[in-house]
């Protein structure tokens, strides 16, 4: 079998471990495996490069992709996925393992429905937010990363008694933003999914202020809004009279840098459960981890609303005093 292979949309960290899980299994059971560069671009351009064992070793620990990745708006048009699909059965491609978040799991799921090819997707997005799965490759890392300067930023925070404004990615959700303010103690923590008010923003500041806190840190997805926004409406509101206020944004530094652990674990067994789901005869669908197991979901549920830890959030509030 031809295993064709690709990497779209923002880059996860543990997408290399996907690759290096794909590429040696494939070899070792005498299957090919053709890397497609950087995404559905490569699938429109015919950027292909076949992958052997060696040119996957040392990328377990690299954070990015080796096959590169893009945004390509392209393959939304049926012309330029016609051309795709002409470049898949020159190359005689038999199926594909496809790796990104919510977006290009669904030009996965319109491919295997196209073509007739088997694909199967999986989830990898720092943003954890494709439906129908606990966990997508990457979130793990991003969290991390922002943990480390988060923390760094609370050194500053406390020596200049600040109210300190920190923007975390995740899109529209607020997967990271709950889990770095869970880990590092944010004062407050503000993501789409709780709507908790902005007017109410300077009473906790002066709440925890009062109680003697040296600094007020807080954690806000981008889905809920932009640092400095919040910034400037906080100098309007209360001025500095609590502590100098300062925003920071977090930005790629969340995308990038070598995996956790956990990441080139659950990069590796995603990649097998894939490969192997190919092997057996799935023909559409991605890998979805739930409860500690593996298993091939419909590509419709990756558009599903994934629930946030609410509890998780609750915690947090009464933690913060
Ligand atoms: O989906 C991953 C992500 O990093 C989001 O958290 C963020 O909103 C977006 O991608 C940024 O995209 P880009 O790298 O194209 O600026």
């Amino acid at each position: 079998m031809r295993i064709g292979l690709l990497t779209s949309g923002g880059d996860a960290p543990g997408m290399n471990p996907v690759i290096r899980a794909v590429v040696r299994y494939a070899e070792r059971e005498g299957n090919e495996v053709i890397g497609i560069r950087r995404g559905y671009r490569g699938l429109i351009e015919g950027d292909f490069v076949k992958l052997a064992s060696r040119d996957v070793g040392g990328i377990l620990g690299k954070g990015g992709t080796i096959l590169l990745s893009s945004r390509e708006e392209r393959f939304k048009k049926l012309e330029y996925r016609e051309i795709a699909y002409r470049n898949l059965r020159e190359k005689e491609i038999d199926a594909l393992i496809v790796l990104g978040g919510e977006g290009t799991l669904e030009g996965a799921r319109i491919i295997a429905e196209e073509m007739g090819m088997p694909v199967i997707g999986i989830p990898c997005t720092i943003d954890n937010d494709v439906g129908g799965t606990e966990y997508c490759i990457g979130y793990d890392t991003a969290v991390r990363n922002a943990v480390e300067a988060v923390d760094r930023i609370r050194d500053t925070a406390s020596s200049h008694e600040r109210i300190f404004i920190v923007e975390v990615m995740g899109r529209n959700r607020g997967f990271i933003a709950l889990e770095v303010g869970l880990a590092t103690g944010a004062e407050l923590i503000l993501i789409p999914e709780e709507k908790f008010p902005r007017d109410k923003i300077p009473e906790e500041i002066e709440k925890a202020k009062s109680m003697g806190k040296l600094h007020f840190i807080i954690v806000l997805a981008e889905g809920y809004g932009k640092a400095h926004e919040l910034e400037k409406y906080l100098l309007e509101k209360i001025g500095e009279k609590y502590g100098e206020i300062r925003s920071t944004v977090l930005g790629h530094i969340q995308r990038g840098g070598s995996p956790t652990h956990y990441d080139r674990m659950m990069g590796t067994k995603f990649g097998i459960v894939a490969y192997e789901s190919l092997i057996a005869g799935e023909r559409s669908g991605y890998v979805a981890y739930e409860k500690g197991k593996f298993y091939i979901e419909d590509f419709e549920r990756a558009r599903e609303y994934k629930p946030i830890d609410r509890e998780a959030y609750r915690i947090n509030m009464r933690l913060a005093i």
